[in-house]
């Protein structure tokens, strides 16, 4: 059992294998929470809490004449508004009376074996043996009988409890839902660094860390989409905590709309972290009777640093998000069409390019953006999912049964939530684009965006884009989203409900993904959205894998790559060589050096074979066939970072040991020149100290201690970004 309540003391304590998570229903019915760690027994740990009279601090009527007993001083599991709680709220509500009050209080709760699932949105699932549980927890506010249900998934043998929460309207009237956390946490402590992961357009996913300081600090994203700016996942840690050791705990939304996740430090130095959909221009109508479902938070935590805590999120991530059978398949080398030709093609430069790709080891020829419509810019024929005939005479059928003639399967780009005023689309259906009445709406990347919350437009994406799937020959997608919303309002709500569409524009986007993905189960679906733009646990349950970033450069990739994968496994890392000088940086690198950052990652080209010389092109054969031979241990394998690319170090480093430990493929990029004789050595990690590995590259037999504690000796001499692999058998 990971689940237990202490009848006799109120204590829920959920165990997973490494962590116990605490709460008590105090003597007035409130939900405090006591403790997220390390391991601990069942006991009560409420002596934690000081009992001291915090002066001016509110005191709740029903606790009489007590001045100790304060909703602000005390750590609540799920915090109540305009109740003396001054700190960052899990929910604020309007009442039909105008009132903003809400104070839930403990009513009931259910544990059962298996995993809950939410009916509007995504969530991670159990596998059917798997040792998982749910704990439910009824809170009711006795006054207004609104009640919130407090969902916790104990995944106990991957040190991971999800949380989402649902409220249910039970007063007589409808309310006005303004601020909805999925998770909130208290700790009584505040010695804790935050560590984000920010970033924009070829850029995202750097990393930050910080100490947290008195005050607020907000990660989030409001533009529509879980977002560049800041990626929808944070980590809390000790601040000693390094990759080895020390406590770190994990937060990540399975959403990919606005989110927030706020750190709060409080006078008495107490930290509360909160993490669920951005309370700007939300406003939720929620009639009586009627249900809101806020995401699932996944929660990690390792005692023994962040490594182990990057474990746990891959597993979770590889075996618990996405269904498709993709997932544990080997993926395609894909050869994208977009760097190389962008909108200027045709069948015969197409299929003369797939013929060549193959050369390099390609099995895959994807081609992107510019195959329908008048799409020969930016400007025109987003919407229009028709094939362009004078570019591809037949349309896509005949093109996809030409490339597996070749031999190779075909994949293709789609936009579906976004049109150009200058298509068919748009001229017929003006009014299916957000707009707020009487202005004219904002133009990104020239497109608008569909109004998703629109049910017939959603039923219009879903039949036009299966049109073409179900037509046969795709065997991949990959799913764009380039811009961010504003103009926010909606034809297809009355005023008072404008403050739902940001939501509702992702539940539609969930039902249209439902409606074309999961009836789908032989397509690959690659996410993507401007490159790494909307890369989050809710789109990883419908892609396997998701476009890390436009940004190409090996060397800008090492810190895209090194930020993603904190949370993100490198299986779900889209990664491709392309051309030097690179298209955004200029920068020149290595063959080499770009195939090896890009098998931290999916593996493909995106470059024109036909542009390279046959020497080039064999030596991509190489490059595709070691990936390939080291498929299955960079995609199932525990991961380690072992040096940061914003260290001083001179190299960044990655290694993958299989999860039998019987294997393991070290990478190393150089970067720095200025100390280039100096020796240098690569420690590994992840290794057994008494046996021995026979190192493949060098013909080197070494104890796992030597390789952990000295390291690997680097070659003298190298020019900027080099790059070495070596691959390690047990002995
Ligand atoms: C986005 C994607 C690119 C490419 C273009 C096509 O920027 O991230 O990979 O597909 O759109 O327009």
């Amino acid at each position: 059992m990971s689940i237990i309540y202490n009848q006799t003391k109120h204590v829920f304590s959920i165990h997973t294998a490494n962590s116990t998570y605490q709460m008590k229903v105090s003597e007035y019915g409130h939900l405090l929470h006591l403790y997220y760690g390390k391991k601990i027994s069942d006991e009560d740990v409420s002596y934690l809490i000081p009992h001291v009279v915090r002066s001016h601090e509110s005191n709740p009527a029903e606790v009489g004449e007590d001045r100790v007993y304060s909703l602000c001083a005390y750590p609540q599991e799920f915090s109540s508004n305009d109740a003396g709680d001054y700190r960052i709220p899990s929910i604020e509500i309007v009442n039909a009376d105008g009132s903003y009050a809400f104070v839930g209080k403990y009513h009931s709760h259910k544990i059962y074996h298996g995993k809950y699932r939410l009916s509007s949105l995504p969530t991670l699932y159990a596998a059917e043996k798997e040792n998982v549980e749910t704990l439910e927890i009824i809170l009711k506010d006795e006054i207004t009988h609104i009640s919130v249900k407090l969902l916790y998934g104990v995944f106990y043998d991957k040190d991971v409890i999800t949380r989402a929460a649902i409220l249910y309207n039970g007063s007589a009237k409808g309310i006005h839902l303004q601020r909805m956390m999925s998770a909130s946490l208290d700790f009584m402590t505040s010695d804790f660094d935050l560590i984000g992961f920010f970033g924009h357009h070829y850029f995202e996913r750097q990393t930050e860390r910080h100490h947290l300081t008195h005050g607020i600090q907000e990660l989030g994203s409001f533009r529509g989409v879980s977002g560049h700016f800041h990626n929808p996942s944070a980590i809390v840690c000790d601040r000693n905590t390094d990759e080895d050791q020390g406590n770190a705990y994990g937060f990540a939304l399975m959403y990919s709309g606005n989110f927030v996740f706020d750190a709060e430090v409080d006078g008495y130095s107490q930290t509360r972290v909160a993490m669920g959909i951005h309370p700007k221009q939300f406003d939720y109508l929620v009639d009586k009777g009627e249900c809101f479902e806020a995401p699932e938070v996944v929660m990690a935590y390792s005692g023994e640093g962040l490594a182990k805590l990057s474990h746990s999120y891959h597993d979770i991530f590889r075996q618990n998000a996405c269904e498709s059978r993709f997932v544990n398949e080997r993926r395609p080398i894909v050869l994208n069409s977009w760097e190389p030709f962008h909108f200027s093609f045709d069948s015969e430069k197409l299929l003369s390019t797939a013929e060549i790709s193959r050369q390099l080891g390609a099995d895959m020829f994807v081609l992107d953006d510019g195959w329908f419509g008048a799409r020969d810019h930016e400007k025109a024929g987003l919407g229009d999912w028709v094939a362009n005939e004078k570019k591809l005479p037949g349309g896509i059928p005949v093109l996809a049964r030409r490339i597996h003639d070749l031999g190779m399967s075909f994949g293709l780009w789609f936009e579906p939530e976004m049109v150009n005023e200058d298509s068919d689309l748009y001229r017929a259906h003006p009014d299916w684009c957000l707009q707020v009445p009487g202005r004219a709406p904002s133009r990104s990347r020239h497109q608008l965006c569909l109004d998703l919350s629109g049910p017939d437009v959603c039923d219009y994406l879903i039949k036009a884009v299966n049109q073409i799937l179900d037509a046969g020959g795709v065997d991949y997608v990959k799913w764009d989203y380039n811009r961010y919303v504003c103009d926010v309002y909606s034809q297809y709500y009355p005023p008072e409900r404008q403050g739902e569409i940001y939501h509702r524009y992702i539940l539609g986007l969930y039902r249209i993904l439902d409606g074309i993905v999961k009836t789908h189960p032989d397509i690959l679906f690659e996410g993507c959205s401007g490159g790494g733009g909307r890369f989050d646990g809710a789109m990883l349950t419908y892609f396997p894998q998701i476009w890390c970033s436009d940004n190409t450069d090996a060397p800008s990739r090492l810190t895209i790559q090194y930020g993603t994968s904190f949370v993100y496994p490198v299986s779900t890392m889209g990664a491709h060589v392309s051309v030097c000088p690179n298209k955004k940086t200029g920068r020149t690198v290595p063959l080499k050096t770009r195939a090896v950052t890009a098998m931290h990652g999916t593996f493909g080209y995106e470059l024109d074979p036909a542009k390279m010389n046959e020497q080039e092109r064999e030596e991509c054969a190489v490059y595709s066939e070691f990936y390939r031979k080291n498929e299955e241990l960079i995609r199932s394998g525990d991961y380690y970072r072992l040096s940061s690319p914003y260290d001083e170090s001179i190299y960044t480093a990655w290694q993958f040991v299989s999860k039998s430990g019987e294997e393991s493929l070290v990478c190393v990029v150089t970067e720095d020149i200025s100390i280039i004789d100096k020796n240098s050595y690569v420690r590994l990690r992840g290794l057994e100290g008494e046996s021995l590995y026979k190192v493949e590259q060098t013909g080197q037999i070494l104890s796992g201690a030597a390789l952990i504690n000295i390291g690997l000796l680097l070659p003298h001499t190298q020019p900027q970004y080099s790059a070495f692999v070596y691959s390690l058998k047990k002995l």
